[in-house]
């Protein structure tokens, strides 16, 4: 490692299982073969981190320091790293734990799990993605099985690129996170129409993206077939839903075809007696890290995808004050008080 390099970090730390938040002097982990340390500059909030400290699961041991979305530059590199060098700028998503998570100033990825942001996009917009990318690029392209997705044919395979061309695709949440990604990759992908359930003052951004017919989400579930009836008479063979509270699941569910995939992000909450033979239901785990050779695959090509502008950062919102602002900001996730924007903290600002 650098001479330069502090040995000593802030983090912000949950200290045990449902309890106090804490910022404080961590190590500055060291990468091994393969790894990369990126001083991060930009981290993103998740509705996972709340849930994480609301209701106790995936963590093994506290204290522990969550944050899963973050930008940075790569300070130093492990043995064997080939791909990128010190000095590049590069997002990536972090894991729960202590060295790779994103709520610190300093944390470790592998060189096959980033992707290099480009020139006209900041270090905020870049710290929007990597979860959206992995959630939306495993639910619709990854194997099927236990964290898995529908198994389509992804983009950057031979002949994926616009494969589903004139087949219609439903997103329910379009201006979440993961819908905003979600939109974009079936884009990619070719489905037509892209239709998607939106708050009316999200109509403008989730076009931008390439959704074709966006529809009002605050209108009764109970109408949205009829709504999608009148777009298309097509069967609808793949639902992404990027919100998955029972309510949105169960009218997906009866809306999707015969031999379709329903994507939930949460869950499964179909009732089993609504269950159809010939229905599927994925659910992935929207984890580059944890996701093996298709996270790799999805960092493989999310650099160049980025630079073409085909996957555009999400729109953010900036949280002055660093890593211990976080709690509280976490607390507007809790509240669904952030429509159609990510959370954006910088852990450098951290007093
Ligand atoms: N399986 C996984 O690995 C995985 C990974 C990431 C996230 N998730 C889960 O996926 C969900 C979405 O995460 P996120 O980060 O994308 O959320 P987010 O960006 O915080 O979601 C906020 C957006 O949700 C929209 N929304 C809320 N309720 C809606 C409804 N009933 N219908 C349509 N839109 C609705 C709002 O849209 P409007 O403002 O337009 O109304 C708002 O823009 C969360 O439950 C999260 O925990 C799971």
């Amino acid at each position: 490692m650098s001479a330069a390099l502090p040995t000593s970090q802030k983090a912000l730390f949950l200290l045990a299982a449902k309890g106090d938040w804490s910022v404080k002097p961590t190590d500055v982990p060291t990468p091994e073969q393969g790894e990369v340390l990126v001083r991060i500059e930009s981290s993103a909030l998740n509705p996972v981190d709340w849930k994480i400290h609301d209701y106790d699961f995936v963590v093994p041991e506290y204290p522990v320091i969550l944050g899963s979305d973050s930008a940075g530059v790569i300070a130093a590199v492990g043995e064997g790293v080939q791909k990128v060098k010190v000095g590049d700028k590069v997002l990536h998503q972090g894991l729960s734990g202590k060295r790779q998570a994103a709520f610190q100033q300093y944390t470790i990825v592998s060189e096959d799990l980033v992707a290099k942001i480009p020139s006209d996009l900041s270090f905020d917009d870049a710290s929007s993605l990597p979860v959206g990318v992995a959630t939306a690029a495993v639910g619709f392209y990854a194997p099927k099985g236990q964290g898995g997705g529908a198994a389509l044919t992804a983009p950057w395979k031979e002949g994926g690129a616009g494969k589903y061309v004139d087949q219609p695709v439903l997103v329910i949440g379009g201006s979440s996170a993961v819908g905003q990604a979600a939109i974009q990759y079936a884009k990619l992908s070719g489905f037509y129409p892209i239709i998607t359930t939106v708050s009316p003052s999200n109509n403008d951004l989730v076009t931008s993206l390439g959704a074709t017919h966006p529809l009002d989400r605050n209108k009764p579930l109970s109408t949205l077939a009829d709504s999608i009836k009148d777009i298309t008479s097509k069967p609808i063979t793949v639902i992404y839903d990027a919100i998955s509270i029972p309510e949105t699941q169960n009218a997906a569910y009866k809306i999707l075809a015969d031999g379709g995939t329903l994507i939930l992000v949460l869950a499964a909450a179909v009732k089993d007696e609504d269950k159809v033979k010939g229905k599927d239901i994925a659910n992935p785990y929207g984890s580059a890290p944890s996701q093996g050779a298709f996270g790799k695959e999805v960092y493989a090509h999310l650099g160049a995808y980025l630079e073409n502008g085909d996957i555009k950062p999400n729109q953010v919102q900036y949280v002055s004050g660093g890593l211990g602002s976080i709690p509280d900001a976490l607390d507007l996730l809790r509240k669904n008080k952030v429509s159609g924007k990510k959370l954006v903290v910088r852990p450098p600002e951290t007093a």
